[in-house]
């Protein structure tokens, strides 16, 4: 099973997998997951997905299914095998012992250290960049947040529900109709307003927002209450444009030690939510950023559109198209600027 396509289960199968789904995982947009077994004990989890009229139906569905199971990456959650008859569609996936890092960062109860919340932030960003910049054909995701990285049995981070817009039909010409896609606070403006292109950076807008929810172990917002002065997100740009952003780290309760981190991903995430898609960086960009060794430039002022229209806006937000601010991907130094790094013999004539 490890190298071939997904392996086409029937539903009698799945229910022996699952002991008759006695065992939940949690729910979310798409359905409900279970906890399950193959016979030579290799744990799964199940999504059985819901049915909607609009569902991809057929052939869409194995083509989908068959992108999703030939992309392999070390930070994406595997796709074992599938379902499909007139009853039910489901998806297998590899199980994650850890569940999802929600619980880590909101729930007091769940322990993680700092330093590998970054870990987890890097290899979240990676999983991410493959979709959009490595594999065959580019997949934009919309719906990154917490609850969609998963932690194995050794907190390695992978991202779950990759290729599921598609299937469930969900994508952009979707969702234009309806004009919603993604995940309240973790949507970027595009996504919610109507007539604007939406693009592989509205992921990395998303990924910004995961990034506080990290720095700050706390949500954002609660939905709907963006307009108080308690997002964290205005927060951190605010102590940011004072110089205050060490002080405001502090009070997250983040160790000495872990600082530099957290004032580095503070900066990455101002970087990711910029209201103007092209001036986010690409997600390579992000992990070379997050993983330090780049000096990062400063970002500009991000949420002006919150700033001036509020949420409720009809308006479509200021995104700035001038020359000097664009920058086309290959020009990477617009983020970030290579430090020169000291050469092995160099350092061996200073020592010897
Ligand atoms: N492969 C998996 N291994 C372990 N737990 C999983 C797996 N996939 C999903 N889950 C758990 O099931 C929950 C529900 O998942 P999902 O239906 O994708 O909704 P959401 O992503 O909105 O939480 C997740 O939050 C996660 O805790
Ligand atoms: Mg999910």
């Amino acid at each position: 099973m490890a190298k071939e396509k997904p392996v086409r289960f029937t539903a009698q199968q799945l229910r022996e997998f699952t002991s008759n789904y006695s065992t939940r995982l949690g729910s979310g947009g798409f359905g409900v997951v279970y906890e399950g077994q193959f016979s030579d004990g290799v744990k799964i989890a199940v999504k059985v997905l819901e049915k909607s009229s609009e569902k991809a139906v057929g052939e869409q569905f194995m083509a989908e299914v068959g992108t999703i199971g030939r992309t392999y990456h070390i930070n994406l959650v595997r796709l074992y095998g599938f379902c499909y008859d007139q009853n039910m569609s489901a998806l297998v996936y590899e199980f994650m012992e850890n569940g999802s890092l929600d619980k880590y960062l909101f729930k007091e109860t769940r322990k993680i250290e700092w330093e590998k919340l970054h870990e987890v932030a890097i290899g979240t960003a990676k999983g991410i960049a493959y979709l959009h910049e490595e594999c065959q054909q580019r997949i934009i995701h919309y719906d990154i947040k917490p609850a969609n990285v998963l932690l194995d049995a050794n907190f390695f981070p992978k991202v779950a529900d990759f290729g599921l817009a598609k299937l469930c039909n969900r994508d952009l010409s979707y969702m234009s109709n309806t004009g919603y896609r993604g995940t309240p606070g973790y949507s970027a403006p595009e996504c919610f307003m109507k007539n604007l292109p939406v693009t592989y950076k509205c992921d990395v807008y998303s990924f910004g927002m995961v990034l506080f929810e990290i720095v700050g172990r706390r949500r954002n917002t609660v939905v709907g209450s963006y307009e108080t002065l308690d997002w964290f997100p205005k927060h951190v740009w605010e102590s940011y444009e004072k110089g205050e952003l060490v002080e405001m780290i502090k009070t997250c309760g983040i160790k000495d030690e872990d600082q530099e981190k957290a004032e580095r991903m503070s900066i990455v995430a101002l970087w990711c939510v910029q209201d103007s898609p092209e001036v986010r960086p690409p997600m390579s960009a992000v992990v070379k950023m997050l993983e330090g060794g780049v000096e990062i430039m400063s970002p500009p002022r991000p949420f002006n559109y919150m700033y001036s229209v509020g949420m409720n806006a009809a308006q479509p937000p200021m995104i700035s198209t001038s020359s000097s601010f664009f920058s086309s991907e290959e020009n990477k130094s617009y983020w970030y600027k290579e430090t020169t790094p000291i050469e092995k013999d160099e350092i061996q004539i200073i020592t010897h």
